[in-house]
């Protein structure tokens, strides 16, 4: 490329350095990218946006035109510019914004994403070898677009990006909550924005079966209560998403996890008098598939057969986990099966059906994935193991670490399962290789990682706001050079990246006020809203701990549901805390008052509403937060803050620690120390 030699002369006399830390601190604070890329390098230059902004590309494609006419909108929404050419044009001279790539990728775990990306003055360069590469160079390009105080501008610069691993994933589990088709379709808008690249779609469980089946109708018609996809609706999401670039992955979850198809079809399970019916609660359940049975194989043989066509990826999901074979265990047949086929645990028993399911994906053109449980030796190597169990052998044969030392590939969720409500932090830090000992060939196998949104807790309402903006962070870990890990840095760029998703159609913030507003029945939510940013949901599933309290159709509009995994003003309390302990300047200590006041305010204008019964049970903890404030302001400003009172705030700081309506309210560590802290400076006065 002409434009490319000549800024690389110009780059050879620009003393800028770059080794990849200091670049990232440099370049991070001057940029809000995500996720980072492999290579970056700033020039002088920039591209300014106005009316007469255009794009050209040089060959047809459905993918990059829909990328590019998208792109326009989302640069029109975002800055309010009336560009005056709505679409891209082919081979036009002198565009602003010049695209080229050599082919139309045939999607699959070798698609190139690559591209190359140069921003000079009012001239930009987007190239790639394939038309998914170009999809990720225009959601990169987006992200650079910025206000100069006057003027929308592109800043210049050079990318040359590609991704560390092959597999980005996001499951969605759309069976214990049915998610309709524009949920989906908004989420895969925001996988693209972040390059993530696989849509696990997990369709079947206990509590749904999902997809409609015309061989066997009573798979839809009395295992999803009316809530499933149609053949067109499948058709419709698996283009959408692969003009995303986007692979679809289906899973049909067997022999476990299987209470919705023996529903519809009880003959087929392990038990013969059992009462099979969709179940309404979470956990493990007995309902398992018969595979001693042909007419198990026959079904999915024909379910298969069926279904396959729908997804043209060559990864098919089923599932296999989970399987405690108590059915299996109580039937003479399948003990006297496994007598006969020199079958001695559960497992060589399932490894038995994976083998047969193998075959018969096979003949479907499919390779097939499956959770950790579907390890054995005869599995061919050609599947590739999904472990959610985690790295090492451990956690129950936790087997990412194993299945490549035994020559499988394999992605990782353990460390990504977001339903668990764990900080952005948490998920961010966790890197599908960190310091295994890993050869590097065995490093290879490792294709990347999935984040899994399992939907017991979650509704259409409140799924954008559990999957987002985490997933964001963890689409980095999988994206990023691995050495891009400054967490201070990441959630400065997660702040802006987060209100670009919801201008892209997410409903994770505004739905919050949904909630609160319900909850307050139509009053003033200021007052919960205070609340909500310092209270996060219980994690590691406490709430609905052992399954029982909520059903599938039990409300989700309660004060947990408005409240996320990261609670906004409890991480900025903490900043304000340290920072005012270190140095208790007028400013630093206007900061944390401004909170003491925010939280004041917030439970005087709580007890002016009505209060209803969803209300009752946030003012004992609202109430004596209020109290702790009053008497921490009190100290900071008396410059006094005796034993006496500090055990006074402990106590309370104890009672407002206690769990309440399933959250958490999370400053009670920065409170403790800023109350020690104030008790050590003024304690003796
Ligand atoms: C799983 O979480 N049972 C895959």
């Amino acid at each position: 490329m002409k434009v490319f030699s000549i800024l690389l002369v110009a780059l050879s006399f620009f003393t800028f350095s770059f080794n990849p830390c200091f670049s990232q601190e440099i370049l991070n604070e001057k940029l809000d990218l995500m996720p980072w890329p492999k290579e970056i390098t700033p020039n002088r230059n920039f591209t300014k946006l106005d009316e007469n902004f255009t794009i050209s590309m040089n060959q047809k494609g459905s993918r990059v035109y829909s990328a590019a006419t998208k792109f326009l909108r989302n640069l029109a929404n975002k800055t309010g510019v009336f560009i005056n050419e709505g679409f891209p044009f082919y081979n036009r001279e002198n565009a602003t914004l010049s695209i080229v790539f050599k082919e139309v990728a045939d999607l699959s775990i070798n698609t190139d994403e690559s591209y190359e990306l140069v921003v000079e003055n009012n001239k930009i360069e987007l190239t790639a070898n394939t038309d998914v590469g170009i999809v990720r160079g225009l959601s990169t390009l987006l992200q650079l677009i910025k206000s100069d105080g006057s003027n929308f501008v592109f800043e210049g610069f050079y990318i040359k990006d590609a991704p560390r691993f092959k597999w980005r994933g996001l499951m969605i589990d759309v069976s214990r909550h049915f998610q309709p088709v524009d949920l989906i379709k908004r989420n895969l808008d925001a996988m693209a924005f972040v390059k993530m690249n696989v849509f696990h779609w997990h369709l079947s469980d206990d509590q749904g079966f999902r997809i409609e089946s015309k061989r066997y109708p009573k798979l839809h018609q009395l295992g999803s209560d009316g809530e499933y996809y149609t053949h067109e609706q499948i058709k419709d999401i698996v283009a959408y998403a692969n003009n995303l670039g986007i692979r679809v992955i289906p899973e049909i979850d067997v022999p476990g996890h299987a209470a919705a198809i023996l529903t519809a079809y009880p003959e087929l399970g392990s038990n013969d008098t059992y009462n099979y019916s969709i179940v309404r609660n979470a956990g493990v359940f007995d309902p398992t598939l018969n595979p001693t049975k042909p007419e198990v194989y026959t079904f999915l043989d024909n379910l298969f057969k069926e279904v396959t066509p729908l997804f043209p990826d060559e990864y098919f999901h089923i599932g296999g986990d989970e399987n405690e074979g108590k059915h299996w265990d109580a039937n003479p047949e399948i003990q006297d099966f496994k007598k006969q086929h020199s079958l001695e645990t559960n497992h060589d028993l399932q490894t038995y059906f994976n083998i047969k399911l193998e075959k018969i994906l096979r003949k479907y053109g499919k390779k097939l994935v499956g959770w950790d449980e579907i390890r054995t030796p005869s599995m061919p190597k050609s599947a590739i193991i999904h472990s959610w169990r985690g790295k090492n052998e451990g956690f129950e044969n936790g087997t990412l670490i194993p299945a490549l030392k035994n020559g499988y590939h394999a992605i990782l969720s353990n460390d990504y399962y977001i339903d668990r409500m764990l900080s952005v932090e948490h998920y961010y830090n966790c890197d599908p290789i960190a310091n295994a000992n890993l050869t590097k060939e065995e490093e290879n196998r490792v294709l990347g990682g999935e984040v899994t949104m399992w939907s017991e807790l979650v509704t259409p309402l409140t799924i954008d706001s559990r999957i987002w903006p985490r997933t964001a962070a963890i689409a980095e870990r999988f994206w990023s050079p691995k050495h891009i890990t400054n967490v201070e840095n990441m959630r400065k760029r997660l702040k802006k990246v987060n209100h670009d998703l919801e201008r892209i159609g997410l409903t994770h913030i505004r739905n919050i006020d949904v909630i609160l507003r319900n909850i307050s029945n139509n009053q003033d939510i200021s007052a919960l809203k205070t609340l909500s940013q310092i209270s996060e949901p219980l994690k590691i599933y406490e709430r609905n701990k052992d399954g029982i309290e909520y059903k599938t159709y039990s409300p989700f509009t309660l004060f947990a549901d408005a409240c996320s995994a990261d609670a906004p003003d409890a991480y900025e309390f903490k900043k304000v805390v340290s920072a005012y302990k270190l140095n208790s300047n007028l400013s630093n200590t206007e900061k944390v008052l401004s909170f003491f006041n925010k939280w004041e305010r917030g439970y005087f204008n709580f007890k002016q509403l009505h209060h209803s019964s969803n209300l009752v049970g946030l003012n004992s903890h609202y109430k004596n937060l209020t109290e702790v404030s009053v008497q921490l302001k009190k100290a900071i400003k008396s410059e006094k803050f005796s034993q006496k009172d500090k055990e006074k705030i402990d106590s309370l700081l104890t009672e407002i620690a206690t769990p309440f309506v399933d959250v958490e309210i999370v400053i009670i560590d920065s409170l403790k120390s800023l109350s020690n802290h104030l008790n050590q400076k003024f304690g003796l006065k």
